[in-house]
């Protein structure tokens, strides 16, 4: 029997690419940088299976594209990048990695708290420049964080992983998440809606899915409501906040500070985020941790190695 063939269309950790190895005839986009949309289109079109990233668009065209394809495994947990209606009507299944990458990314949203709490990118740069001339009182001063109230949008499993990190922090917890059971959320982190949220907490973090329904979920509206020394932090993706009504934000000082891991149009920057103090960038690496990465990528193997062969994959997204 000849072996089902999968397209992997980026470097992997090699675990999983071993792991593929043993079930399919493996082709590998060997780049650390997205492979080329006619390239994917052309690769995919004998495949039975795909691992692919965030960053790879999995629409209609492409679905089209691939008569044989019985299976999309997202190496991520969000998977918006995926036309999941038109893979459903085509009975191709998707699957994502949830749960493995809870803990790294609560980390990172965490990190970028304290980075802008504490003035930490800019101290840094503040160093390098050779700016700093001994001990001042007044010298980059931050916000506690101790104390305050932090709010977060969406309280699934990084959302309660921040919120835990948060009791550390000897935090009010405060949420908003229309689509969780209260029931399973713990009794001390108070539920409230987006209005209340936005006009109450010092810290807002955001770890919602986005879908049509949440794209601009924060915008100039929410920003209005929020107070000088509120601090931003989205890790989650870009689009669910209005990145021009940001940057206005932060100019304006109308809120104190925006740590970003993500951004509305990957991997475009705003010039107006870029030459902002008070605004900490990364390059989207919530997960991007060697474990984390490494355990994301055998999900990810597995998932596709069970629906080839008509098992349960561990991680199914419908
Ligand atoms: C995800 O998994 O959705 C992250 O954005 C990448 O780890």
């Amino acid at each position: 029997m000849p072996q089902p063939r999968i397209l992997v269309t980026r470097n992997i950790p090699r675990p999983a690419l071993e792991r593929l190895d043993e079930v399919f005839e493996l082709e590998l986009h060997a780049s650390d940088t997205a492979i080329p949309r006619d390239r994917l289109l052309d690769a995919v079109q004998d495949k039975d299976a795909l691992l692919c990233l965030l960053t790879d668009a999995i629409d209609a065209e492409l679905l089209d594209a691939a008569p044989r394809l019985k299976c999309v495994s997202n190496l991520a947990v969000g998977y918006n990048n995926i036309d999941l209606d038109h893979a459903t009507r085509k009975g191709i299944v998707v699957c994502n990695t949830p749960g493995v990458l809870t803990q790294s990314t609560a980390d990172l949203a965490w990190a970028l708290i304290l980075a802008c709490a504490r003035r930490v990118v800019e101290s840094d740069r503040y160093v390098r420049e050779g700016r700093f001339e001994g001990w001042g009182p007044m010298l980059m001063l931050g916000v506690d964080v101790f104390g305050k109230t932090l709010g977060i949008i969406g309280i699934g499993r990084i959302g309660s992983a921040v919120a835990r990190r948060a009791e550390g922090f000897g935090m009010r917890v405060i949420w908003f998440d229309p689509l969780v059971d209260p029931k399973t959320v713990a009794s001390e982190y108070e539920r409230t809606d987006l209005r209340h949220l936005c006009a109450n907490s010092d810290f807002i973090t955001i770890h919602a899915p986005l879908t049509p329904a949440t794209e601009h979920l924060i915008s100039g509206e929410e920003f209005a409501l929020m107070r000088p020394q509120t601090i931003l932090i989205n890790s989650a993706r870009g689009p669910l906040v209005d990145e021009a009504a940001l940057i206005q934000a932060l100019r304006n000082r109308q809120i104190a500070a925006a740590g970003l891991d993500v951004y509305e149009r990957e991997p475009e920057i705003p010039a107006g985020l870029l030459e902002l103090d008070n605004a900490v960038l990364l390059p989207h690496i919530g997960s991007a941790s060697v474990e984390t990465r490494t355990k994301m990528a055998l999900m990810a193997a597995e998932n596709a190695i069970a629906v080839i062969s008509g098992k349960t994959p561990p991680a199914r997204v419908y």
